[in-house]
């Protein structure tokens, strides 16, 4: 490994700053905070949308292209016959200063060039419907400076998908209008839609291009278009083909000057009979009153110290000090972004998900939101509805619904048997950090069927029921299509290579396969619902909750009966049974004869505790599982494609399902170690895949952003170990989040209060942390003098001793302090 560096953590101002453009892989920040997002990379590559990335995508972007990260938000500057970009692409002129800054929702892209820097803030100012680009444009020269500056947009079709394939309408579809200094997009607005685009600056300018093969030159590239190289613009009409937006203004500046421009690239949905202002002329009166509020630098910059409050108010509900920097700036900082971002996105938009294939996941965003719930709880609250309202009557779910309808998404559709556990997993969290108990009374349909609606505590019985009553031969879950790992598919059968894993018809009729990692899975939380159906009944009176809680507590005393009966191998949890009843994940297996995801579940679930399993199911992950880089999902790999397995086996060895590290389930494994109070390797496998504290290891062999957590690096049977993949939008932002705040250092929402209950390697011996909870803010300090690895031995609340562990919740300002 070489020791090349891209870029570094300033904590201080929240940023990663990146000062060579030619970074391994494209670095992206997310823009936005609800309904107008944009993926922006660290050369200003990247595309915006509203709400949702396939069916409103409101700027092009060419996904794994030549060269790579095509199209974004490009400004030309063409100073004396040299034409550069601030962000480096697409001209790729060499700078003289290069940086850009990734922060909270905003990335600042500074360039130097022969005496003159642009610099352009990024950010979506919240409640808005357009993304601000305020650019700078400084003369540090002695000269004076004449510049020829072209912005630049491509427009999008709308339908990200049909915008890729169906050309011989999209060549024919595309309009726009110009006026002043604004260019509007209109494609498809004279029929049914009722939304349109713009892209303004607030200044006169001296031309405009609306064509693309006009500006570019057919044969050209975006590094180098007819319009800029010529320095003049075509004022072009598009009509049909590729519809564009760039404005031409002549700027001078003299020695020292400097002069800001206030770019607004805009979303507007107008109601049906206000959509025209005149015949064929579109009603730009929302367009104007979102210009009109954002047309000056004062403005823009009041905006943006807005965004940059909203983000202090929401980091500082979890704040902790250990003195270890490398741990404080993820927990405060960047973990909770990403929390932020996989709340926002679910699987949909990011350098790897092109947005089109998929749309939020039932377990994905349950998952999510318990990274995000301490942030906007009332968010969460509504995600958990409209989560819940895809579900059908049986308790079974669709595996994905479409942000902007809400709707279940056919394509796919259900029969993932864990997925109904997580309504459980993801509400209960939300309940214990808000105790807002009303939220169980909501009334939620399924299906979206008006007319069905039943209370949300019922769609959360019913999902228990589903995983009860679809069991298997050795009373464990079926497995339906899969469980969280989407890639073991047993009743798939396929030798298709036209058909998907994940669409086929689902073979399951007779089948006997049955999960281990569902049968961890439910204990967990079916443990949480009798929980939670002792608390209703205790705030209630009512015994149907306590009777409910006894029903579920026999459903979970048998399925961890049948766990220790058919699922444990001697010295780990098996992983699954196949459609033939053949077991999947032993010793007596040819390949993959161990798998992480039930190791986590079972040992979190602690099933078998007091016979050693757990114990012995931990150390075998350190044995079989561990590397250098992290655990691996299943050891050894597949070696061939295995039909009564399906996509798992289809990948090479090390990769994606098939031995991966899947960062995702890691913290399962860890969370194991810390219910089992090993704090020593809880931590060594959490700062494995914690990315600042392998931060030089992302600069050249995981390749992806060092400052989120990526879904996969490559396990130790790949080709190229070490290599990571899909950043941004995973599970593991949650997970990590779920891991270091609750487990680690161990601050964990009840129903009555704050649990204090850290895990921590001997290492540790203090740390304080600052939590805002419901309506108290507590203050805690936690000392370890003895290097203990876990358990409470005193805790101190506002100067008096309390019994146990939780401190009962009161509204208020409270010190507390613990001891290990
Ligand atoms: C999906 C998850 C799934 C995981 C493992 C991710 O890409 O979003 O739903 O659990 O892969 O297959």
């Amino acid at each position: 490994m070489d020791n090349k560096r891209y870029g570094h953590f300033d904590d201080q101002h929240r940023e990663y700053v990146i000062t060579d453009p030619k970074t391994p892989w494209p670095w992206i920040n997310y823009l936005g905070n609800e309904d107008f997002f944009s993926l922006i990379s660290n050369t200003a590559g990247g595309y915006s949308f509203y709400k949702d990335a396939k069916f409103r995508r409101i700027t092009r972007y060419r996904y794994n292209n030549v060269p790579m990260d095509n199209g974004g938000r490009y400004f030309y500057i063409n100073d004396n016959g040299t034409v550069w970009n601030p962000g480096w692409k697409p001209c790729k002129t060499p700078l003289d200063f290069y940086e850009c800054r990734h922060g909270m929702s905003y990335t600042r892209i500074t360039g130097r060039k022969n005496g003159v820097e642009a610099s352009v803030l990024f950010f979506v100012p919240l409640k808005t419907w357009a993304e601000v680009q305020k650019l700078t444009l400084t003369n540090q020269s002695k000269e004076v400076k004449k510049l020829k500056l072209f912005s630049f947009e491509e427009w999008c079709l709308w339908n990200a998908a049909t915008d890729m394939e169906n050309f011989q309408r999209n060549f024919s579809t595309g309009e726009v209008e110009i006026e002043g200094s604004t260019i509007y997009h209109k494609t498809e607005y004279r029929e049914r839609r009722n939304h349109y685009a713009y892209y303004h600056v607030n200044t006169e300018i001296q031309g405009y291009d609306t064509d693309r093969e006009t500006f570019v030159g057919l044969y050209n590239e975006f590094a180098n278009p007819d319009a800029v190289m010529e320095g003049k613009p075509r004022n072009s009409h598009a009509h049909g083909w590729s519809p564009i937006a760039s404005h031409y203004i002549e700027v001078e500046l003299q020695p020292g000057e400097s002069r800001d421009l206030i770019f607004l690239l805009g979303y507007v949905e107008n109601e049906q009979d206000k959509k025209f202002a005149a015949p064929q002329v579109i009603n730009k009166d929302k367009a104007h009153a979102t210009i009109e509020k954002l047309n000056t630098t004062e403005k823009v910059d009041k905006a943006f110290a807005e965004l940059c409050q909203y983000w202090d108010a929401l980091l500082n509900i979890y704040k902790v000090h250990t003195g270890n920097d490398k741990l404080d700036r993820m927990v405060n900082i960047w973990n909770q972004y990403q929390c932020m971002v996989t709340f926002n996105f679910s699987r949909s938009a990011s350098f790897f998900e092109s947005g089109v294939g998929r749309g939020m996941g039932f377990r994905d965003s349950n998952q999510d939101l318990v990274g995000f719930v301490h942030q906007i709880p009332p968010r969460a609250r509504q995600r958990i509805i409209d989560i819940a309202s895809t579900q059908f009557p049986d308790g079974g779910c669709y595996h994905q619904y479409q942000p902007l309808t809400k709707r279940g998404n056919n394509d796919i559709g259900g029969g993932f048997n864990d997925d109904p556990c997580w309504l459980i997993f993801g509400t209960v969290a939300y309940i214990k950090e808000t105790g807002d108990f009303s939220i169980l009374d909501e009334m939620v349909p399924f299906d979206n069927q008006p007319g069905s609606e039943v209370t949300l505590f019922e769609h959360l019985k019913v999902s228990m029921d589903h995983v009860i009553k679809n069991l298997g031969p050795h009373m464990l879950p079926l497995i339906g299509r899969a469980d969280w790992n989407d890639c073991l598919n047993l009743n798939c059968f396929s030798w298709d290579p036209n058909e998907s894993f994940q669409t086929t018809e689902n073979k399951s009729e007779g089948s006997k396969a049955e999960s281990l990692m569902i049968a961890g899975l439910f204990v967990v939380t079916a443990k949480e619902y009798v929980e939670l159906c002792k608390k209703l009944s205790e705030n209630s009176k009512n015994s149907e909750y306590s009777e409910e809680a006894k029903r579920m507590q026999v459903a979970i005393d048998a399925m961890i009966a049948a766990v220790k009966k058919d699922g444990w191998d001697g010295e780990w949890y098996l992983r699954a049974y196949d459609f033939f009843g053949n077991k999947i994940g032993s010793h007596e297996c040819e390949e993959a004869k161990i798998f992480i995801e039930s190791q986590g579940w079972c040992t979190m679930a602690q099933i078998g505790a007091e016979d050693g399993m757990v114990a012995k199911a931990l150390d075998s992950c350190k044995k079989y599982l561990e590397c250098e880089h992290g655990m691996v999902l299943n050891n050894p790999a597949f070696t061939k494609y295995i039909y009564e397995y399906g996509e798992i086996s289809s990948y090479p060895e090390g990769y994606k399902e098939n031995a991966g590290i899947f960062c995702h389930n890691n913290p399962w494994v860890i969370i194991g170690e810390c219910i089992a109070g090993r704090g020593n390797d809880a931590w060594s496998h959490y700062a494995k895949i914690l990315p600042s504290y392998v931060e030089e290891k992302y600069q050249t062999l995981h390749k992806v952003e060092p400052y989120v957590n990526c879904q996969m690096v490559a396990g130790k049977d790949a080709a190229k170990p070490g290599e990571g993949k899909n950043s941004w939008l995973t599970g593991t932002a949650a997970w990590m989040w779920l891991t270091v705040s609750q487990y680690i250092l161990g601050v964990k929402p009840q129903y009555d209060g704050l649990q204090i209950d850290p895990c921590l390697p001997t290492t540790a011996k203090e740390y304080t942390i600052q939590r805002k909870f419901r309506d108290a803010e507590y203050t805690i300090t936690v000392k370890n003098p003895d290097g203990k690895e876990s358990g409470v031995k005193q805790m101190i609340v506002d100067g008096k001793p309390i019994d146990g562990n939780i401190i009962p919740y009161s509204a208020g300002k409270h010190a507390v302090e613990v001891t290990m």
